[in-house]
């Protein structure tokens, strides 16, 4: 296995909760309501604890769901409705699926835990591999400035629930940023547990998804701000995007 195997080996269990309180998924719901992506097999990448895989496969998607994390799969398998779907280990750089797909998704930042522009490049040419014919990569991505915005601050937030409290702490590294977070959870007798985890991510703009894209001869079909559903301004937090494979001949005109 590559890089980040390991970062979510204590987060993946409160991972769920904590996504419902933020409500991104919704959003993932409501693209696939407004694209209508026509096809039949589908390859969640980096797909965590399942919830883009799962609602595919209620849309009645073949679905393949690809992650690094051992603890995210696994909380991943042991949710209603998740027999159908296979759940496999891999890098989002190096990932073999089992067959071509018609539609490749990548949500809620995940793209943002590759930190090199040849890591991007090398993620985006495994899904161009993947994808049949009229394929598309559906994906998500924040931006330098959305990281900025987002984390840019340090100011530490406190997060709690039932038996559990934690500390996210950003940090900015030029050009990356860092949360640490720091959590306590209560186990069965009563005492508390500490765990510590650092995720380190780093922002792409339109630019270098379009250089990532143009290695991999593919490019953007469709471009929009996260939050708005327009095209995106300098200040747009997390883009969403579109990618199709280039016929050959047509890259870098
Ligand atoms: C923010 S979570 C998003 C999970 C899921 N896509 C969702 O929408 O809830 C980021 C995921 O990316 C995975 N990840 C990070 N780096 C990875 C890599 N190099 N290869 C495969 N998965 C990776 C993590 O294990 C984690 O499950």
């Amino acid at each position: 296995m590559g890089f980040n195997e390991h970062i979510y080996r204590e987060f993946a269990r409160l991972y769920d909760g904590e996504m419902a309180r933020i409500g991104f998924h919704e959003k993932w719901k409501a693209l696939f309501d407004r694209l209508r992506i026509p096809g039949k097999r589908a390859l969640d990448l980096a797909c965590g604890t399942g919830t883009v895989a799962l609602e595919l496969a209620g849309r009645g998607w073949e679905v393949e769901g690809v992650d690094a994390s051992a603890e995210m799969l696994e909380v991943a398998r042991g949710r209603a409705g998740s027999a159908g779907i296979r759940w496999t280990r891999g890098d989002l750089r190096t990932f073999e699926a089992g067959k071509p797909v018609d539609l490749v998704t990548c949500a809620f930042d995940s793209v943002n835990y590759l930190l090199r522009p040849e890591d991007l490049a090398a993620c985006f040419r495994q899904v161009a591999a993947h994808l049949a014919p009229g394929g598309r990569f559906l994906f998500d991505a924040i931006t330098p400035w959305g990281q900025r915005a987002v984390w840019g601050d340090g100011a530490a937030r406190i997060r709690h629930g039932e038996g559990w409290f934690g500390v996210w702490e950003p940090r900015r590294l030029h050009r990356l940023s860092q949360l640490a977070l720091t959590y306590f959870e209560r186990d069965g007798a009563g005492a508390w547990r500490r765990w510590e985890e650092t995720h380190t991510e780093r922002g792409w703009s339109k630019s270098d998804l379009g250089r990532a894209a143009r290695a991999a001869r593919m490019e953007i079909e469709s471009l929009w701000d996260g939050s708005t559903c327009q095209a995106p301004g300098p200040r747009a937090i997390r883009l969403h995007a579109v990618c199709r494979p280039v016929a050959s001949g047509r890259i870098g005109i």
